[in-house]
């Protein structure tokens, strides 16, 4: 028999601190005027020093566990994306695992960055649907604050903190219908974080830097061909998308993605304004505010698509 994956809730965190443009401008040559003109960002949400990436996933994860109506103890695997874990070692996933007060069962870290909640979506999409998992927390999760050069005006802007999850579980027909995932090395030049711990000291410089305009440019076109490429894989037409729930990044790679599938704008999920760019988290966020808000009923029909550093970037075509 085969078997399907459907999203059965969803949760989300941001973390209590909120800061504006403004507030950045304060400590920064920057503006609201450029910020939000530029990116459609208008405020953020700063996890504190003490509080790391597990922190945020564990009570967006209770929520969706709230939300789905399942319990802990029916939960048999997390996956969860992040590339801000609490530390090297072991994987935050297995530090949820704990914190949820459960154990026994496959608990990992995927790291896709901004791509990375399509990657453990698909990811525990294939565990349930060939029969290896049977419900499943899958989490983006990510405090980008704590690698940010803030006296970088060209980066530290853009990002902001959170955690998003969805217990997906088995089912008769399909939520997770068709995905797709791709990554390309050759550009990891684009967007990183180049430090590493070797001997007991940083090496490299720990902090994310980026190629705006390359990454920009990336952006539209790849994820204009995968999410057209779901939807022709898939035998779906464009018309039958509900709602785009977009990695959120800059409003205008959102707008340029929408476009090319041929919605309008009062069709697309945007958390943006309020959330800046959370990494992993910031496609479950989004699904999250959609149905949390009354936009997103059971039933439609949605894509979703994520791209980070890598390249790594994915879209799934979801039946909520
Ligand atoms: O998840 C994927 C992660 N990243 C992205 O998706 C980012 C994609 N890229 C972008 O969103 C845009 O490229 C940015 C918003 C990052 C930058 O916008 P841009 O229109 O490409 O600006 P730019 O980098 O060409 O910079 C234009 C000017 C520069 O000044 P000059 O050289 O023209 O005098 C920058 O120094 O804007 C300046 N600038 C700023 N000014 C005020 C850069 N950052 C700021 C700032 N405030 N925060």
């Amino acid at each position: 028999m085969t078997r399907y994956a459907k999203i059965l809730g969803t949760g989300s965190y941001l973390p209590e601190n909120r800061v504006t443009n403004d507030d950045l401008s304060k400590t920064l040559d920057t503006s609201d005027e450029w910020i939000y003109s530029r990116t459609g960002i208008k405020a953020r949400h700063l996890a504190s020093v003490e509080q790391n990436t597990s922190d945020l996933a564990v009570i967006a994860a209770q929520r969706a566990l709230e939300t789905s109506g399942v319990t802990c103890d029916e939960i048999d695997l997390i996956v969860l994306a992040t590339s801000t874990p609490d530390v090297i070692f072991p994987s935050t996933a297995c530090i949820v695992q704990e914190k949820l007060g459960m154990n026994g069962f496959a608990a990992f870290d995927v790291q896709a960055v901004c791509a990375g909640f399509m990657y453990a979506l698909v990811t525990a999409n294939a565990y349930i649907s060939s029969g290896l998992a049977k419900k499943a927390l899958v989490i983006g999760a990510d405090t980008f604050s704590h690698i940010m050069d803030w006296t970088d005006r060209s980066t530290c802007v853009l990002f902001g903190d959170g955690a998003g999850a969805v217990v997906l579980g088995q089912s008769d027909e399909p939520g997770i219908i068709h995905a797709k995932l791709a990554a390309d090395g050759r550009y990891q030049h684009l967007l990183n974080t180049p430090g590493q711990v070797v001997h007991g000291e940083v090496v490299g410089r720990p902090f994310l830097q980026m190629n705006g305009q390359g990454v920009f440019k990336f952006a539209v076109k790849a994820l204009a061909k995968i999410a057209e490429d779901v939807l022709n894989e898939s035998g779906f037409k464009q018309e039958q998308i509900d709602w785009l729930v977009p990695h959120q990044a800059n409003v205008r790679i959102i707008e340029s993605t929408a476009k090319h599938l041929g919605l309008s704008m009062d069709k697309v999920i945007v958390t943006l304004d309020e959330q800046g760019n959370t990494s992993a988290a910031s496609v479950p966020l989004a699904l999250d505010f959609g149905v949390k808000s009354g936009q997103i009923k059971p039933g439609q029909h949605l894509m979703l698509e994520g791209i980070g550093g890598g390249f790594a970037w994915g879209a799934a075509l979801v039946k909520y």
